[in-house]
């Protein structure tokens, strides 16, 4: 692994290795054990959007582990005057020791990765959170103990999330349903790629379809980052595309339910379901510290 671009790059035996060494990661640090692997090397943090939970768990878990972040504004860099990503991935490359990058096109960060020299990690892209998946999967281990045959749902938009998540579930071997929209479908990518498999994968158009039988329930924001001005449009299109109770209702009785968070109450998930799951969520933006760390040491620490 040199890069962590999307889910789809990742072999199924790279995730488990990062869950296990997150799993490590997480008990150092509640142990208070040191793990100082990156001691002397810088992550820039390339932000073309918002963040709360990428931003403060790269730089500090960059921190834990011994190393710098720089926090890089987009529209503070010359990247935001119209400097190319390709001149900018190589004047970096011969500053810092990786790039996390947080935008819009996926393209971008294939970009960074061609011409850079140095490791690339996707901080969120219009196509995929890799990052965010990561710290799914190992939440939804901790709580259910494995991952094999384990029926995941998602209800919502066929967006970032919901294409990362797809391939992700899928790649562990998992049972995917999708409740999504017409016309708001996941990435035509991740469709294809969930044709391999045809007994594990399944996208409707009824909500209560998908989350029957479900272990883990996920859903995200109906309009996402970038999608603002077509908020009152999806609204509209999304009515009815809630977790709520009559969701859980159908859905295993001790099943559990991940947000990536920000979530908007009321829209995608309702207050109480949201409050009610409320640990696993937290549990959830937690392990985004320890994924990552996971994802940072195996990306930038020296080999031998
Ligand atoms: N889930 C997530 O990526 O959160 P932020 O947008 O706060 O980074
Ligand atoms: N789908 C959301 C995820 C935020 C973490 C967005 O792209 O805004």
């Amino acid at each position: 692994m040199k890069h962590l671009l999307k889910m789809m790059d990742l072999s199924t035996e790279e995730i488990l290795e990062i869950l296990n060494l997150a799993d490590q990661l997480k008990y150092e640090q509640e142990h208070g054990i040191p793990h100082k692997a990156l001691s002397g090397k810088t992550l820039g943090m390339i932000f073309q959007k918002a963040s709360t939970r990428t931003r403060v768990s790269f730089e500090t878990g960059m921190y834990q582990l011994g190393g710098n972040a720089l926090f890089l504004s987009a529209s503070e860099l010359q990247i935001g005057r119209g400097e190319p990503v390709q001149d900018t991935a190589r004047v970096l490359s011969r500053y810092i020791n990786g790039i996390m990058i947080r935008t819009f096109e996926q393209s971008e960060v294939e970009n960074l990765a061609e011409y850079g020299s140095i490791p690339i990690i996707n901080g969120l892209t219009d196509l995929s959170h890799p990052c965010q998946v990561l710290a799914d999967l190992m939440t939804v281990r901790e709580y259910k103990n494995n991952l094999e045959g384990l029926n995941m749902c998602y209800i919502g938009d066929g967006n970032n999330m919901a294409n990362s998540l797809t391939v992700g579930c899928l790649k562990v071997g998992m049972n995917v349903s999708l409740a999504c929209p017409e016309g708001y479908h996941p990435a035509s990518t991740v469709l294809e790629f969930a044709k391999q498999y045809p007994d594990n994968f399944k996208l409707v158009s009824d909500p209560m379809e998908a989350a029957a039988d479900a272990d883990v329930l996920f859903t995200d924001v109906w309009a996402s980052m970038g999608q603002e001005g077509e908020a009152e449009q999806r609204k509209a299109a999304f009515k009815g595309y809630q977790i709520n109770d009559e969701i859980m209702k159908v859905a295993k009785p001790d099943a559990m339910v991940q947000h990536c968070l920000p979530a908007h109450r009321e829209e995608e998930i309702t207050t109480k379901v949201f409050e009610q799951h409320a640990n696993q969520i937290f549990d959830e933006a937690e392990n985004r510290l320890h994924a990552q760390k996971a994802v940072m040491v195996m990306l930038m620490s020296d080999k031998d």
